[in-house]
């Protein structure tokens, strides 16, 4: 008998729904929530009410899409956290629903997880134990990956996520929420070396952004103080210098945890891992150290429901299903 899954994902701004049958991805439907884009970043309250509108729609087209009945689901996988609890609510809510009125089990999924089983989605899939750099717009971390739900956070940001940079140096130098797209097709025209921004200094295998972001504000400060045009003169060099130091900072730090943890099977997953800066890191470090590299899909790195999709099918597969009495939770370790 066929496995057919239905994910559901509703942690941010994205509402997404995607089938995987038999460990396959049979369709992948995401509504991007556009009404953020002029508030520079998103509001909960309208990621939520726009969940709403969109969820029955969205599931409604994943099922098409995989040419499947609803009645044809046997397991529903929904994102369980970490995330903005409103939009969390309207994803659990619907699939707890849907759960029971087809008499079919749950199956609660971490998202930070599901990012990384995204690698699980199309071959090759990285062996166990991989070490996995995770950034997304709130999580920076980098896995010791042992098995599908078997992950050990060996360093992590101790305060903004690589994401964050890039979204808050878009919103200094006046680009829109999300940035992390715009500097990274603004930096592929400009020189990475143009200027220096300062790297932070931590120990092991932790981050921290928040003493670039602010070197980065003073310093636009002072050069349009200066020269008032400064940024729309500059804006790929700027876009490049900022995306190089990021990309070094994470880029060094998973080279040491490689190194140490004598591990050569490497991935990166989460909305930052589209950035094309780290994807070329990455590479250029693979053949550096004769790692297997493992870089997701262009529509797997962001927020999707593919990969929850496939986290329920591993589930599934183990048999490991929640009850209807769980809940979302804005908080949720790996
Ligand atoms: O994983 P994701 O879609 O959502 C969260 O779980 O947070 O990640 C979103 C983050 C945002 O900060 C966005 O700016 C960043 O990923 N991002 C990028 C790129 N595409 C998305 N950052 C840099 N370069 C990109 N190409
Ligand atoms: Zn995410």
């Amino acid at each position: 008998m066929s496995k057919i899954i239905l994910g559901i994902e509703s942690s941010c701004d994205e509402t997404a729904a995607s089938v995987c049958i038999d460990g396959k991805i049979a369709s992948n439907v995401i509504a991007s929530q556009e009404v953020h884009q002029q508030y520079g970043g998103v509001v909960p309250e309208l990621a939520s009410r726009a969940h709403q509108q969109n969820i029955v729609p969205v599931v409604h087209q994943a099922l098409q899409d995989a040419k499947i009945h609803k009645n044809d689901l046997n397991l529903i996988a929904f994102t369980k956290g970490p995330g903005l609890l409103g939009a969390l609510l309207v994803g659990v809510s619907f699939a707890k629903a849907l759960a029971l009125g087809l008499n079919i089990p749950l199956a609660s999924v971490n998202h930070m997880q599901a990012h990384i089983l995204a690698h699980f989605i199309d071959a090759p899939h990285p062996k166990f134990p991989f070490i996995c750099l995770t950034v997304s717009g709130g999580h920076t971390q980098i896995v010791l990956v042992k098995d599908y739900f078997d992950m050990v956070v060996i360093g992590e940001t101790i305060d903004d996520a690589a994401g964050e940079a890039f979204d808050k140096t878009a919103k200094i130098i006046g680009l829109p929420y999300p940035g992390g797209p715009l500097i990274d097709k603004y930096a592929q025209e400009g020189n990475g070396s143009a200027f220096t921004f300062p790297k932070p200094n931590i120990d092991g295998y932790n981050f921290s952004f928040s003493g670039l972001k602010t070197s980065i504000l003073y310093f636009i400060r002072a050069q349009t103080a200066i020269n008032p045009n400064f940024v729309k003169e500059h804006l790929p060099d700027i876009c490049a210098s900022v995306q190089h130091r990021i990309v070094t900072i994470l880029s060094e730090k998973l080279e040491k945890a490689a190194k140490d943890y004598q591990i050569k099977h490497i991935a990166i997953a989460g909305g930052v891992s589209a950035n094309s800066g780290l994807r070329t890191a990455l590479e250029k470090l693979g053949k550096q150290h004769h790692w297997s590299i493992y870089i997701p899909k262009f529509e797997y790195c962001t927020d999707n429901a593919a990969m929850i999709a496939i986290a329920g099918y591993h589930k599934l597969l183990k048999h490991d299903f929640c009850s209807q009495q769980v809940s979302p939770l804005a908080r949720m370790p790996i």
